[in-house]
């Protein structure tokens, strides 16, 4: 089957080939979501974070899961919200077009995500959501069937934005 599940809890729990870590430039973890995954996950994402050197606002870089269930993190950098003075919608929208992107380069088929920016980078959620349903909508019109998307809802703010915008 191809298409969007919503799934409440924690991104960490989740056995899928791709979870996205809400990262910061820097990739060398933080709180929220990318606190969450490097303790699951392990001193091994680290140190191939370190690797990297970073990932530019709007970008994405894979690396593999380690102690997670899921077999890889896509780290991708969103916007900090800025009231819309920034081009925070566009670069927003870039977030998941690269984490779709990683996800056919890599022959992948399930992905989950947590709701970019919106925690700590202080997204509006409404916002975000219609953007993160928009890009998936469009990117599974051209996906592998049997393509999954995950959205992970961490409270019910985010879980009513998204059923608000999920087509029936
Ligand atoms: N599983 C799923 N979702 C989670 C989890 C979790 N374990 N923990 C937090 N969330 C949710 C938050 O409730 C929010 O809805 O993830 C969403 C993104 O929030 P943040 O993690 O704060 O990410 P973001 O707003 O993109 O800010 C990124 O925060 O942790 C730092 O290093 C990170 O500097 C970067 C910034």
């Amino acid at each position: 089957m191809t298409g969007v599940e919503i799934f409440r809890g924690d991104i960490t729990l989740l056995e899928v080939d791709a979870i996205v870590n809400a990262a910061n430039n820097s990739l060398l973890g933080g709180g929220g979501v990318d606190g969450a995954i490097h303790r699951a996950a392990g001193p091994g994402l680290l140190e191939e974070c370190e690797g990297i050197g970073g990932c530019p606002t709007g970008e994405a870089r894979i690396t593999q899961g380690y102690n997670l269930p899921a077999r890889h993190v896509i780290h991708t950098v969103g916007p900090v919200w800025q009231n819309g003075q920034a081009d925070e919608a566009e670069l927003l929208a870039s977030c998941y077009r690269n984490c779709f992107l990683l996800l056919e380069q890599n022959r992948l088929s399930s992905i989950a995500f947590p709701a970019i920016s919106c925690g700590v980078y202080g997204y509006p959620a409404e916002e975000a959501c219609n953007i993160a349903v928009r890009e998936t909508e469009t990117f599974l019109k051209r996906a592998a069937t049997g393509t999954t998307v995950f959205f992970v809802c961490f409270n019910d703010t985010i879980e009513a934005a998204l059923r608000q915008h999920l087509s029936p």
